[in-house]
């Protein structure tokens, strides 16, 4: 394994070998996940894993994203679910590469590509300032690397290396396809640098060394007859009031919702525990066809009310209007 890759992460290496401390990753530690997800409930784990059942066979992760949730979660089993056939590769790659290979591949994309390394040669070096960061650095190599991943027509590792790449170095490290499955983000602000390595380094420990799987099914394809009541499902889908990429080009709809919400009712049929993200309120809209739903069905299910402003700092203003109603509903206490 290269040393430049690690400096910033393992400031403590001096013989070329990993210090012990980070070979072994705590399955107590939360680990943020290494794909920037509009939505992702990192910063939501400390409200919402408590609330979780203790003993759980097999914990589905119904809309993993990416999947701060079902990598955290305590359980014997992991099924990654979503229905974005991309993610799913990109995810199953992470989890079938030798992290040593992996990190030395992502190395050469960037050397070829002629793109940025501030960890190596810092921020002064490519010029970079304040508002636009690496972006002008970046932007000629970046565009080259999307005319490669875009002209591909093979999804296999080198297409999930160049994409990863491009995440790396995209604006806001998103995903984002347009309706012909080319990659459309512009250049970003950041680069390869300690804080990304050090995420990509421990989700791959975690999806390597714990039980899971990731599989690529709308949500309503899902067998509930191939669940049991040591089973758990955590739903956490777009949201029908919000905006993020996956809402685009008409990724959840009002129909979604009530499927959804059916799905649900099943499991709750075939006793088996489940627990919904989702908002009820936010930017003055009411999701009524959740709110209908859930208040009418009082004796089952529950609702735990969260501090919505883990995403921004938004919580002591007066304007209530402009703040979210972010809720957990159980249907177990
Ligand atoms: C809010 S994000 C999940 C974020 C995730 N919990 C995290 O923390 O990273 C919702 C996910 O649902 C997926 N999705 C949308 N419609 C779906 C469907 N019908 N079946 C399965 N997954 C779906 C999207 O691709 C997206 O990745």
């Amino acid at each position: 394994m290269k040393r430049d890759c690690f400096l910033s992460l393992f400031d403590d290496i001096d013989n070329g070998q990993f210090p012990e401390k980070y070979n072994v990753i705590s399955l107590t530690t939360p680990i943020a996940s290494p794909l920037n997800y509009t939505g992702g409930k990192f910063k939501l784990l400390p409200q919402i894993l408590p609330l979780f059942p203790k003993q759980v066979e097999t914990f589905v992760d119904l809309f993993c994203g990416g999947c701060n949730v079902g990598c955290n979660a305590a359980a014997n089993r992991v099924v990654f679910n979503d229905n974005n056939e991309i993610l799913i590769g990109l995810l199953e790659w992470f989890q079938q590469t030798d992290s040593e290979t992996l990190f030395n591949s992502i190395e050469s994309v960037i050397q070829k590509y002629e793109l940025s390394n501030s960890m190596k040669y810092g921020y002064e070096y490519y010029n970079a300032n304040g508002s636009d960061g690496l972006a002008n650095a970046n932007r000629e190599g970046f565009q080259k690397l999307r005319d490669e991943f875009n002209g591909l027509d093979i999804r296999n590792s080198y297409y999930y290396l160049l994409l990863y790449v491009l995440i790396i170095f995209s604006f806001n490290n998103q995903i984002r396809f347009n309706r012909n499955d080319k990659f459309n983000l512009p250049v970003g602000k950041r680069d390869f640098n300690s804080k990304m390595r050090n995420k990509l380094w421990q989700f791959i420990n975690r999806i390597q060394s714990i039980d899971c799987q990731f599989q690529c099914m709308d949500f309503n394809s899902i067998n509930i007859d191939e669940l049991s009541p040591q089973d758990f499902v955590y739903a956490d889908p777009p949201y029908l009031i919000t905006c993020a990429t996956y809402n685009e080009q008409n990724g959840w709809n009002e129909d979604n919702e009530r499927c959804l919400l059916n799905f649900l009712d099943e499991l709750h049929e075939s006793n088996i525990r489940f627990a919904l993200s989702n908002v009820l309120k936010s930017k003055g809209k009411t999701n009524t066809i959740l709110s209908d739903w859930v208040n009418q069905r009082k004796d089952r299910y529950f609702v735990e009310y969260l501090n919505f402003n883990y995403a921004n700092s938004n919580y002591h203003t007066k304007d209530k209007s402009d703040s979210a109603e972010e809720v957990l509903i159980r249907n177990y206490r």
